[in-house]
């Protein structure tokens, strides 16, 4: 008998496409991006601003990475797109600038690399490939270890960059003496348990594919979350539009009544995101204004009393304060991976886009 598998199916491992393959390995690949990070011991820092420079997915993973390092360390920082970047003045700060690049290879954020040397920062690449190009243009790299990453639309390389930036966030804390060494551990152990949360998210995925069923002939929706879930909102809207093509847009939910409530109309999805934070409440009223225009709400939370503000609530895994966005983002990514393959779409390679982007 002739077995009539490609290497492809056989990468695959049983899974349609790469993308949820990616999807599902996400408790291993934090595993052991975790594993790799606790084994450094070289993670003393001293900064007074920080700068963040990415592009795509991996500058979302910098706005998370924002909130933060100024929630641990309380010192201001930017994030820039590459591609912006590099319009900036060339302006001398004391400061640590960040570059995240799942592939390294990303032509606007190796520029950018460049120019902040240049103007005199300390460098550190954040790279899922051991001797990528950015690699060489930094003083220092810290590398996720999720593996390579075959779907165009980046999922694991995400919650690695997520758990990268935790990670330092909490080792530079320490070093500048910020956080207190209870503390420390306090925060590392949280970090330990993230691959079960995230594996009790996957554990959703039959209840994401019906919510899917529900939303996908939709020609638009909106992704609204505050603080560090607002760019886990931006982020879902990505996921949704790269793969789907779905008109999908993100926002912090506060922006909504200065302009898109104009567009919420009948059974428009929009999904909040509803952490059991300092977003709570505020998060319920604007829930509240989109339902008020009949829009078809899907909240994504931990806590069920938010099941009675909702059309439909998808119960995520309860977790400490600062690792919604690990949970939050699974639910999102899958929500968007089946609303593609409803409607028949090449979803390991979106049209007209790159994994890598190596022009400028
Ligand atoms: C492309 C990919 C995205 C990725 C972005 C940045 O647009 O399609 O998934 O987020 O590049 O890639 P990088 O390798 O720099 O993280």
């Amino acid at each position: 008998e002739i077995i009539n598998w490609s290497i492809e199916d056989a990468e695959k491992s049983g899974y349609p496409h790469f993308m949820l393959k990616e999807i599902f390995e996400q408790p291993r690949a934090l595993d052991s991006t975790l594993h790799s990070l606790l084994s450094r011991n070289d993670m003393d820092f001293d900064f007074e601003r920080v700068t963040i420079v990415a592009c795509g997915t991996s500058y979302h993973a910098g706005l998370v990475g924002k909130y933060l390092i100024e929630e641990l360390l309380q010192i201001p920082v930017d994030v820039y797109y590459a591609s912006e970047y590099r319009y900036r003045p060339d302006v001398v700060e004391d400061s640590l600038a960040i570059f995240i690049t799942q592939s390294g290879e990303t032509a606007d954020t190796i520029a950018a690399a460049r120019k902040a040397k240049v103007s005199g920062n300390e460098t550190l690449a954040i790279t899922n490939v051991v001797g990528s190009s950015i690699t060489s243009y930094v003083d220092r790299v810290l590398y996720t270890n999720a593996g390579p990453e075959i779907g165009v639309a980046a999922t694991k390389t995400f919650t690695a960059q997520l758990l990268a930036l935790e990670y330092f966030a909490i080792r530079a804390g320490e070093s500048m003496g910020k956080l207190s060494v209870s503390q420390v551990r306090n925060f590392i152990n949280s970090l330990r348990k993230i691959p079960l949360y995230v594996e009790n998210t996957l554990n959703l995925n039959d209840i994401i594919e019906k919510e899917a069923k529900k939303i996908y002939k939709n020609k638009d929706m909106f992704f609204i979350g505050r603080s560090m879930n607002y760019p886990i909102a931006l982020e879902g809207a990505l996921k949704m539009k790269e793969i789907s093509y779905i008109h999908a847009e993100g926002y912090p939910a506060g922006e909504l009544k200065h302009g898109p409530l104009a567009l919420i109309e009948e059974g428009i999805p929009v999904i909040a995101l509803v952490p059991e934070d300092i977003t709570y409440d505020k998060m319920l009223s604007n829930i509240k204004e989109v339902s008020a225009r009949n829009a078809y709400v899907i909240g994504v939370s931990s806590n069920m009393d938010v099941g009675k503000y909702v059309d439909t609530l998808i119960k995520v895994p309860e977790t400490e304060l600062y690792l919604s966005p690990f949970v939050n983002v699974v639910v999102l990514q899958l929500l968007a991976y089946h609303a593609a393959r409803l409607l028949g779409r090449d979803i390991d390679k979106p049209r007209n886009l790159a994994k890598s982007v190596t022009v400028e």
